[in-house]
């Protein structure tokens, strides 16, 4: 454990048009081996200079994450490839073409200049262009390959506002760009491309869907056992601190069964939180007047790319009201919904409480 060692500077920024003497102040701190969170399109980034080993081991104290969780590395374009990856094949050319700037992480062989603290050892980096002004300008200006895992405290929610970093991170990062929410809210999709058949190692912002339809073939989902540990593939993760018991939707069964365990969550005295969507609560109809239960819309059904947006802010404004239980359900499995469902099963890892007859899956993702 190491102590809080300074204080946090926070800047605001517009994300259209980053102020450039904000940028460069960031850019400089991160040059001389400082912290700076910044936004991506997915959440927030902790970043650091990803070819200054030091700086690199300021992120895992930071965070508080284990040395061999390997992290990141943001380019401010795929010109920049040759720098981070000893070789890139072909196949990652044109996924780099079809998503980035996008929330596409590949695996690519790494270059002798990137830190082994980087990989945590392993022969490969992952990289990706984020899309987002902020994040690509700070990148530019540095001038160097920026690490960055998200800016929250390990295993917690990522942060999806400045806000968050701060409630996880102040007086651990030297400065945070402020430029509000991000507007994808779940993390890159990490794909691996090292052995035949590409892999995805954790769903994210790019669907499996549209994976395959610029590859042309099946891709793969979830880890295949073997070397290569990833922090995202840890059971329990992206958790809140409250007990989260998470319900396989969307089904009249699963609401049902979500229904009666905040009836009885309730009749006990227990705090509950709801995050829901916003079809689910007429069909839930609980009583309205219970001021021990709070509901969190995530959006419609039908929108899962709001449903993602606010997926970790509803799950820390459920911690933060002090829920003793947290009910949630997923969305199926397509497109988004596949990346959500994940983030909620590792949230709920270990305490959940699965309605219907799907056993759970901690390697589902
Ligand atoms: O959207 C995102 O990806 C955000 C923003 C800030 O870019 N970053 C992020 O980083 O979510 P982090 O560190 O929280 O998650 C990175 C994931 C982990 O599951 C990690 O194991 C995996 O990517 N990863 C990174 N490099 C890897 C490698 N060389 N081999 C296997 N997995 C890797
Ligand atoms: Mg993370």
């Amino acid at each position: 454990m190491i102590p809080p060692v300074k204080r946090t500077v926070v800047l605001a920024v517009t994300v259209d048009r980053p102020e450039p003497e904000v940028i460069e102040r960031a850019a400089e701190v991160l040059r001389s081996g400082g912290l700076v969170a910044f936004p991506t399109e997915t959440v927030y980034g902790l970043g650091a200079n990803a070819l200054d080993a030091a700086a690199v081991r300021r992120i895992f104290e930071a965070k508080g994450r284990p040395a061999d969780d390997p992290v990141i590395v943001h380019l401010a374009s795929a010109d920049e490839l040759g720098r981070v990856a000893r070789r890139v094949p072909a196949v990652a050319r044109r996924l780099a073409e079809a998503f980035w700037p996008g929330p596409l992480t590949l695996l690519l062989p790494r270059a002798a200049a990137v830190p082994l603290e980087v990989t945590a050892g392993l022969d490969t980096v992952g990289v990706r262009v984020p899309d987002h002004p902020v994040a690509l300008a700070l990148i530019s200006a540095a001038g160097v390959p920026i690490a960055a895992p998200s800016a929250n405290r390990f295993g917690h929610t990522s942060p999806t506002l400045a806000e968050h970093v701060l409630a996880d991170l102040e007086g651990r990062v030297d400065v945070v760009l402020d430029a509000g929410p991000t507007p994808y809210g779940v993390e890159s999709t990490v794909l691996d491309l090292s052995s035949g058949r590409p892999r995805v190692l954790r769903p994210g912002g790019v669907s499996v869907e549209a994976l395959e339809q610029v590859l042309g073939r099946r891709v793969g989902v979830g880890r295949r056992g073997g070397p290569g540990r990833s922090p995202g593939m840890l059971a329990r993760h992206y958790a809140p601190s409250a007990r989260l018991e998470l319900f396989e939707g969307p089904s009249e069964a699963a609401l049902a069964a979500m229904r009666a365990r905040a009836e009885a969550l309730l009749r006990q005295g227990s705090r509950v939180g709801l995050l829901v969507a916003r079809e689910d609560l007429e069909r839930l109809g609980l009583a309205e007047h219970d001021r021990r239960l709070t509901v969190e819309v995530l959006g419609s059904e039908r929108d899962l790319a709001e449903v993602a947006r606010r997926l970790y802010a509803g799950l820390r404004r459920l911690d933060a009201l002090q829920a003793d239980v947290i009910l949630a359900r997923t969305f199926g499995r397509e497109e988004l919904g596949l990346a959500i469902a994940d983030r909620l099963r590792r949230a709920a890892a270990r305490r959940r409480r699965v309605a219907g007859t799907r056993p759970p899956q901690a390697e589902s993702a």
